[in-house]
């Protein structure tokens, strides 16, 4: 499949805090959701878009995500020889990824905000437009999430974020767009995103989740951003900061996505998306599903 779209960033370089003491020695983007590391949705999400350039940014210790997307031929010609051929597919599947994806890892040093993963790699795209997914989501959804905002992106050739409609009393977790226009099929011109505002201030019922199709242009911000963080170093870097520079001059839309979302980057958040991808298994759903049943009437509310 050709898209207009071929690269995409995955910030990977945070420390988890929110879901220590699980994150202490384990990056937060290897933690199982199904019986896969969450960092392997995303991974396969952007394959199943059309993606062929997947960068992913790394900082500290995080080895655990090269060796879980390294090919092993030598695991696999040992569980072939021992007769395990479906464990041996699953590794040999696994490490295809890479190829598939073309997966590179860069290294980051210095000042960490969630602006700097995305600028560190967009240095080497000239002036591609990509995708940006946090590794911490999980869509179930007919038409990947990635997908989704790619055709948006070829609606409006402008900046594209992703959204989901938002519990009011969650806006203090998320960045709340301001929507200037409902253009209908969930394409929404928006003129910026207040971050983590109290629900008497958010300024629409939807949140900002973690995708994002960028261009030259936010880039352009980001590096100012950058420069005068380095001037002046309070705060981070932020993407949000970022893309509001750029929608107080020029066009920036969002999609509101179609499917289920499970954002994984707290506890309660993170063992509702272990229990829903159990319970979605293809093979393992069922029996969870009666498990979930056989103790609906456990505990004491
Ligand atoms: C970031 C963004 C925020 C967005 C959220 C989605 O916040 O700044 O706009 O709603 O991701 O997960 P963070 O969760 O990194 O604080």
């Amino acid at each position: 499949m050709s898209t207009t779209i071929r690269r995409a960033v995955i910030p990977a370089a945070g420390l988890g805090s929110r879901l220590l003491p699980l994150t202490k020695a384990t990056p937060k983007e290897m933690l199982p959701v199904g019986d896969r590391p969450v960092i392997e949705h995303t991974v396969r999400e952007l394959i199943d878009s059309g993606i062929t350039d997947i960068t992913i940014v790394v900082s500290g210790d995080k080895s655990q995500i090269q060796e879980h997307f390294r090919p092993n031929p030598a695991l696999v010609a040992q569980l072939r020889a021992d007769g395990k051929q479906a464990y041996a597919d699953a590794v040999e599947e696994v490490g295809e990824l890479s190829r598939r994806g073309h997966i590179t890892y860069l290294y980051q040093h210095g000042p960490y905000g969630n602006g700097t993963p995305v600028l560190n790699a967009a240095r080497n795209f000239g002036d591609e437009p990509f995708l940006v997914l946090w590794p911490d989501d999980v869509f179930v959804a007919d038409v990947p999430r990635a997908r989704q905002l790619i055709a948006a992106f070829e609606q409006t050739n402008a900046p594209v974020l992703a959204l989901m409609p938002m519990d009011p009393g969650d806006s203090q977790r998320y960045g709340v767009p301001v929507v200037k226009e409902d253009l209908g099929g969930g394409s929404l011109r928006i003129t910026g995103l207040i971050e983590k505002p109290k629900p008497e201030d958010a300024p629409s019922h939807y949140a900002a989740i973690g995708g994002y199709v960028l261009t030259p242009g936010v880039v352009d911000e980001l590096r100012e951003q950058t420069r005068r963080y380095e001037e002046n170093p309070v705060g981070e870097v932020y993407l949000t900061d970022a893309i509001n520079a750029y929608a107080a001059h020029r066009a920036v839309y969002g999609q509101v996505i179609q499917g289920r979302w499970y954002d994984t980057g707290g506890h309660l958040a993170y063992l509702t998306a272990q229990f829903a991808a159990a319970l979605a298994h293809p093979e393992y759903g069922p029996a969870m599903r009666r498990l979930a049943q056989d103790h609906a009437g456990d505990g004491t509310d």
